[in-house]
């Protein structure tokens, strides 16, 4: 049980793709993701002319919150710019992979708000490579 609801941690996206930074692709993406412990770390996407520097917003969010120490998440909120429900691409999967559990909450949605899907982890990334292989 989330401590905070889905609703609120995408209003929560909603601001943090405010601080979008994305001349380049001009598709803005905010994340909010929320720690077992009830804490909210956002995330916008940050573009670089070199490209591959680019970093999405999910990853800025569980980055800082990495700093922070935290080690534990429940969910992700995420948004675009886009007609469709901004999923997060392999990379951040990747990363999610390694912070968080299957039943790790993944919420996206389109520009509007009008889409929203609701996915666990494994569901969204099946037979991840993780931590765990390395045992
Ligand atoms: N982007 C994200 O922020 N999250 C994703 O999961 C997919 C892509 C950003 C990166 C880039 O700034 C822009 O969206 C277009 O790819």
């Amino acid at each position: 049980m989330n401590t905070i609801s889905n609703e609120a941690l995408l209003k929560l996206a909603i601001e943090a793709r405010e601080h979008s930074y994305s001349p380049y692709s001009h598709y803005s993406v905010g994340a909010a993701l929320l720690t077992k412990d009830g804490k909210v770390y956002q995330g916008c996407n940050i573009e670089n002319a070199s490209f591959t520097p680019t970093i999405c917003a999910e990853r800025t969010a569980f980055f800082k919150a990495i700093y922070d120490g935290v080690r534990e998440f429940a969910a992700i909120a995420i948004i675009g710019s886009g007609e469709l429900p901004a999923f997060p691409c392999g990379v951040c999967r990747q990363v999610m992979s390694e912070f968080c559990g299957g039943d790790f909450l993944i919420i996206v949605s389109n520009r509007d708000g009008s889409e929203v899907v609701t996915e666990t982890l494994d569901q969204m990334m099946p037979h991840r490579f993780g931590p765990k292989d390395l045992l």
